[in-house]
């Protein structure tokens, strides 16, 4: 089986009755949407969920699962892919523009369990260039910070648009590639510290578990 199927349907049994759950975006995020979709259905389960995007809003409300918002709500469960996984369950996330909210939601999570293909871990974060969503009014700015950081930064462009991608929040995405990453946490909070950053895509700290699924089996990561 795809491993990313693999991982989003464990990840739908772990959901229980009357939880409120974070909806992480992405590829793998969407089979595990699909999967509590028909857990729901099948065992009459009152979930709700809180999107982390258009693309969870839309598909749970195509899905039929109750959204709700962190306004009502606090997730028991935030279940999120990531772009990269370091063995202390650092991440890098935002390969979909989605990091802000999803950083949002999943750290307001009493649990948050990522999902990924195996393929995503590394022994170092940095390979993915990290996403960083930027005031649009403050990108040159931004982009000097970046730079004087040691990061070279490119603004992400759009497929199927002309100019740049803009953010479901409105805002442009840098991604910043650094020479290498050794202390993601400190580097979470400076990047942030750039007037004109609204978020970044380094996500240290949060985790509880990872599920790292392979063509035959899930591996569960825990610190
Ligand atoms: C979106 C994200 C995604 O969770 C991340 O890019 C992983 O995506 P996929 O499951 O498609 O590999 O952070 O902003």
């Amino acid at each position: 089986m795809d491993p990313k199927k693999r991982v989003g349907l464990e990840a739908a049994l772990r959901v229980e009755d009357g939880m409120v759950v974070g909806l992480g975006t992405g590829s793998t995020t969407h089979h595990f949407i699909k999967s509590l979709a028909e857990r729901l259905k099948e065992e009459e389960l009152e979930v709700w969920g809180i999107p982390t995007s258009y693309q969870s809003y839309f598909l749970a409300v195509e899905l039929g699962i109750p959204v709700t918002t962190l306004d009502e709500h606090r997730p028991d469960l935030a279940v999120d892919g990531a772009d990269e996984v370091d063995p202390h369950l650092n991440l890098i996330k935002g390969g979909g523009a989605a990091h802000t909210r999803e950083k949002i939601v999943d750290y307001a999570a009493r649990t948050f369990l990522v999902i990924v293909d195996e393929a995503k871990l590394v022994d170092q974060l940095g390979r993915f260039p990290v996403p960083v969503e930027v005031l649009p009014g403050a990108m040159s700015t931004v982009k000097e910070g970046l730079e004087s950081m040691g990061g070279t930064a490119h603004l992400r462009m759009a497929h199927m648009k002309d100019g740049p991608v803009i953010s479901d929040n409105n805002n442009f995405i840098l991604d910043v590639q650094f020479e290498s990453i050794p202390h993601p946490v400190h580097l979470e909070k400076e990047l942030n510290n750039i007037p004109g950053v609204l978020e970044n895509g380094i996500f240290t700290g949060a985790v509880d578990e990872v599920l790292a699924g392979s063509v035959d089996q899930v591996k569960s990561l825990k610190k």
